[in-house]
């Protein structure tokens, strides 16, 4: 049987602690054009500006571009100093946060069981996580790969249902191949994100087949059309290379 993939292509850069926010306007102002292009194509582009970026990225972007927090907390408000609540990510029109990135994971203690609360608090408020998962290079030279994400999905999405995680985006992001510029070769990339689907699947059925899985690590422009060639990679989490607007747009050009 034919399986046709229907599920829309997604770019999304995460920009990490880049950027002023006269630059990240400057960046806005210059996309607007791309996500016209990106439309015709029937892709999906955004970008995860800083907290402090996020409002004028929104309001000089063109509306439909995805404007993701790079982190939130799970409690609506109270005394969680330096930290920052869905209602107010939702005040400024931010409907999509990464959660579980690897560098949250090993700077600021982000275990399993936070991602967990933090995208249980997300769907509930119908925002979109993009749950980044992926295994340090320790990990993967030990043959560990498969059970760390396996770990990491399943803590992650514990006690959700089919039904909620219908717009969740998964991100397989290996730590070692992240900003290195040491790829994770092609095989690997469509290894784990069947993987990741398939846990999904058995975790919540037929719906993971809905369910958008993006590679990150070190996608250029180059290399990117490889990856998202793979029939379980839906889209590209993209550092370094979503910091200039020219590399964006030949992130863009390389896919379509
Ligand atoms: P690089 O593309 O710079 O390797 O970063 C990947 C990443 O961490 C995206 O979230």
């Amino acid at each position: 049987m034919w399986f046709v993939n229907m599920r829309k292509k997604l770019l999304l850069g995460n920009w990490k602690m880049n950027k002023l926010a006269s630059e990240a306007k400057q960046f806005a102002v210059a996309s607007s054009s791309l996500v016209e292009k990106a439309k015709l194509h029937n892709i999906d582009l955004g970008v995860a500006p800083t907290y402090l970026s996020l409002s004028i990225v929104k309001e000089n972007a063109n509306k439909d571009m995805i404007v993701a927090a790079q982190n939130v907390h799970f409690n609506s408000s109270g005394a969680f100093t330096g930290e920052i609540s869905i209602p107010m990510l939702k005040e400024f029109g931010i409907n999509w946060a990464l959660i579980g990135h690897s560098e949250r994971r090993t700077y600021d203690n982000e275990t399993n069981e936070k991602c967990h609360a933090k995208i249980t608090a997300l769907i509930a408020n119908d925002m979109v996580p993009v749950y980044c998962v992926g295994e340090t290079l320790s990990q993967f030279e030990a043959n560990r790969t498969k059970e760390i994400v396996e770990r990491q999905v399943r803590e992650g999405l514990k006690d959700l249902t089919s039904a909620l995680v219908k717009n969740l985006v998964v991100a397989y992001e290996p730590v070692w191949s992240i900003g290195t510029g040491k790829n994770a070769s092609t095989e690997i990339a469509e290894e784990v994100c069947k993987f990741i689907r398939d846990t999904l699947k058995d975790m919540f059925g037929d719906v993971a087949d809905e369910i958008r899985i993006l590679y990150g690590g070190s996608v250029k422009p180059e290399n990117i059309r490889a990856y998202l060639s793979c029939p379980n990679v839906d889209g590209a989490l993209v550092g370094g290379a979503s910091l200039k607007i020219d590399s964006y747009e030949a992130l863009l050009d390389n896919i379509m």
